[in-house]
C-alpha cells in the first residue's frame, strides 16, 4: 500500500511518519520541494502542484497533516489560510476520488462557537468565531466530497516536538515568578502521539469497512481549563526535576475577557468521542497520562 503523507514536519505529521510506516510504504512531503523525493510538490499555496504530485504518487491513501494553524494570524491573512486550510483539502478529495484512495484529515473544535458546557458531538451545529475556524470547517466540507474520507476533529495539540501550549508554559515558568493563565476555555489537550496512533489504527479497520468512512472526534479523555493544564504541567516538571521560577501555586487564574487576542476563541472546546470509540473499538486515555509522558521525553533530552 502507498501512503501519501502531507504536513511531514509539523506536530502531527511527524508522528504519522512514525506510525503509518509498518501500514505501507510513506511518501512523506513537507512544505519545501527541495526537501522532497523527485522534487514533489507539498506546498499547499501550489494546487496545480498538489493535484500533480497525487497523479504522479497514485496513493491508495492520503494522509493530510498540513494546515494554516497560527490562528491569530489567520485573522489578518484569510485568503492564504482559506487556500491552506479548504481549497487544497479540496483538491486532494478531488484527486482521491478520482483514484477511488482513502483521504484522511485532520480539524479542529474551533468549528464550534463554543456555547454551553455539554461536549460537543460529529451531528451538532457548527459555528465558527474566527478564520481558522471557518476555513477548516470549509475544509472539511471539501474532504467530505470524496467518498473515503475520514476526519478527524481534534483539539489542544501537543507533541514533544514542535512549539505547543505546554512548552511556552515552561519556558514562561523559567522566566517569571507568576503566570497569568485563561481559566474559563475547557477542552483536552491531546497528543499527536495518540491522533497517529488512532490515524493508523482507525486506517486499518476503514480499508476493511469502508463504511466507516465519515467525521470523528478524537481527543483524550477528561477535561480541564487552560489554567488546570499549565498548573499540572509545571507540578510535573517539578517533580522531574525541572528548576522553575514559577509552580503550579504561583498560576493565577484569569477570564478569556481580560485577555484580548485578534481571533476569538471558543470557551467550550468539549470534543464527545463516543462515535470514535464504538466504531473503531478505542480507548481514549486521560489527557493527563500523554502530557506526564511528554514532559519525561523532554526532560530526557534536556
Ligand atoms: N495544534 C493544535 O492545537 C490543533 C488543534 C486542533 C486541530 N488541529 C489540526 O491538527 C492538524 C495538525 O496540526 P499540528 O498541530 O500538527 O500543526 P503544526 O504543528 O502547526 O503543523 C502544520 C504543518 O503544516 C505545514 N504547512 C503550513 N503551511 C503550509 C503550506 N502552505 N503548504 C504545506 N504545508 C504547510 C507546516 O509546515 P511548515 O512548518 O514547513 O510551514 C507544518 O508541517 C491540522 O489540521 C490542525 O488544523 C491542531
Amino acid at each position: 500500500m502507498k501512503i501519501l503523507l502531507f504536513g511531514r514536519g509539523g506536530q502531527v505529521g511527524w508522528e504519522l511518519q512514525r506510525s503509518l510506516s509498518v501500514l505501507g510504504d510513506v511518501v512523506a512531503l513537507d512544505h519545501d520541494a527541495a526537501h522532497n523525493p523527485d522534487q514533489l510538490c507539498g506546498d499547499f499555496s501550489d494546487l496545480a502542484g498538489l493535484a500533480e504530485t497525487v497523479r504522479r504518487v497514485q496513493p491508495d491513501v492520503i494522509v493530510n497533516a498540513a494546515a494554516h494553524t497560527a490562528v491569530d494570524k489567520a485573522e489578518s491573512e484569510p485568503d492564504l489560510a482559506r487556500t491552506i486550510n479548504a481549497l487544497a483539502p479540496g483538491v486532494l478529495a478531488t484527486e482521491a476520488q478520482k483514484l477511488g484512495a482513502w483521504l484522511v484529515h485532520y480539524s479542529t473544535d474551533y468549528v464550534f462557537d463554543g456555547s454551553g458546557q455539554q461536549p460537543w458531538c460529529e451531528s451538532d451545529a457548527t459555528g465558527p468565531l474566527s478564520v481558522y475556524g471557518q476555513t477548516k470547517l470549509e475544509g472539511e466540507l471539501a474532504v467530505a466530497t470524496c467518498a473515503k474520507h475520514l476526519i478527524f476533529r481534534t483539539s489542544w495539540v501537543y507533541a514533544a516536538r514542535g512549539g505547543n501550549f505546554a512548552k511556552t508554559m515552561l519556558r514562561l515558568a523559567g522566566e517569571r515568578y507568576v503566570l497569568t493563565v485563561i481559566d474559563d476555555q475547557f477542552g483536552a489537550p491531546t497528543s499527536a502521539e495518540l491522533l497517529a496512533d488512532v490515524t493508523a489504527h482507525a486506517l486499518v479497520k476503514a480499508l476493511q469497512q469502508p463504511e466507516l468512512a465519515g467525521l470523528y472526534h478524537c481527543v483524550a479523555s477528561g477535561e480541564t481549563s487552560w489554567h488546570g493544564y499549565a498548573s499540572y504541567v509545571l507540578a510535573q516538571a517539578q517533580a522531574l526535576g525541572w528548576a522553575l521560577q514559577a509552580g503550579p501555586a504561583q498560576v493565577m487564574p484569569t477570564p478569556t475577557s481580560s485577555y484580548p487576542t485578534p481571533a476569538q476563541r471558543p470557551l467550550n472546546s468539549r470534543l464527545n468521542t463516543k462515535r470514535l470509540q464504538s466504531a473503531f473499538g478505542l480507548t481514549l486515555p486521560h489527557w493527563q497520562q500523554g502530557v506526564a509522558r511528554m514532559l519525561t521525553e523532554i526532560t530526557g533530552k534536556q
